[in-house]
């Protein structure tokens, strides 16, 4: 692992048997809007999913949560008790989970968002170009580094205690400019001072995102030999449960500097 200098160590801090109880559950069908400490924000909270706060109760504030990881995200949170807000954009409404608190804004302006952070104390960054390729370069400059910049200056005039960032595997043979800008993107966050966990996944696979199981032999010898073995892990397939899992440790675990964490830490971070 590579710790960026300042990090402390990946806390895999999940209990297993907990979190075997977990819901899976992914219904987008409604939107809860309740505004932060009003009485039905509290009810929300504490009573998600007739689950009851076994630990420290976070207030999240996400972004990107209407997405594929965001989407398998927020369940979890809920149920174990932390408050979380969404920032939606207009149209997107109805994607995002029941029961979640909704922030309406565009996560590419700073302004349309900054003021409805508080009080949260950990913000999830996850705004990217949907399926990422090569052809869309352009397209990671106007939304990846523009979403990750404005939230990085909302998230400091907050006050945000944990950053938490999905950034990309690296360095990896292909998709340069994804790669660049999740440099950057990293690069903004060290240079604001925030307390951060920068994950780096390479392939997440669930529903939708199965084609590079295909691949797994391929990896499977990569990881035995000596010259590949490194980079094989490096940018090895992680399952939902695994990057979920890793997110929710991170969200319970704030980093004290930043913290990176790879694939062979979110593989241990897996519900069950
Ligand atoms: N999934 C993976 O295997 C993987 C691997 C490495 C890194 N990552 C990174 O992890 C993050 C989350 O991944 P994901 O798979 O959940 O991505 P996703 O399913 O494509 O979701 C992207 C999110 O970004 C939002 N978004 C996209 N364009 C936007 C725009 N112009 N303005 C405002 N919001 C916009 C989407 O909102 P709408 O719903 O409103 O469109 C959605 O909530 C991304 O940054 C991705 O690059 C993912």
């Amino acid at each position: 692992m590579n710790t960026g200098g300042v990090g402390a160590r990946f806390a895999f801090a999940i209990n297993p048997a907990y979190c075997m109880n977990l819901s899976a559950r992914t219904s987008v069908s409604g939107v809860v809007k309740v505004h932060a400490g009003s009485k039905a924000d509290s009810a929300c909270r504490a009573t998600a999913h007739g689950q009851k706060p076994t630990q420290m109760t976070r207030n999240v504030f996400i972004t990107g949560g209407t997405g594929y990881l965001g989407r398998h995200l927020i369940p979890p949170l809920l149920n174990r008790g932390h408050y979380v807000r969404a920032l939606v954009r207009p149209g997107s409404e109805r994607k995002i989970s029941a029961d979640c608190r909704v922030a309406l804004g565009d996560a590419l302006k700073q302004e349309s968002f900054a003021h409805q952070i508080k009080p949260a104390d950990a913000f999830v960054q996850l705004v990217g170009v949907p399926h990422p390729s090569p052809a869309k370069a352009k397209l990671f400059r106007e939304i990846d580094l523009v979403s990750v910049r404005a939230s990085v200056a909302a998230a400091v005039d907050a006050g945000i205690q944990h950053f938490i960032y999905v950034s990309v595997a690296q360095p990896a043979p292909m998709m340069k400019t994804y790669q660049a800008v999740r440099a950057e993107g990293e690069a903004l966050i060290r240079g604001s001072g925030l307390n951060t966990t920068i994950l780096r996944p390479w392939y997440v696979l669930g529903p939708g995102h199965r084609w590079p199981y295909a691949f797994i032999p391929f990896y499977w010898l990569c990881e035995r030999l000596p010259a590949t073995r490194v980079t094989a892990k490096r940018l090895g397939l992680i399952t939902l449960a695994q990057m979920t899992g890793a997110l929710v440790t991170a969200v319970e675990n704030p980093a004290q500097g930043v913290r990176i964490v790879e694939v062979p830490e979110i593989r241990a971070a897996a519900w069950n």
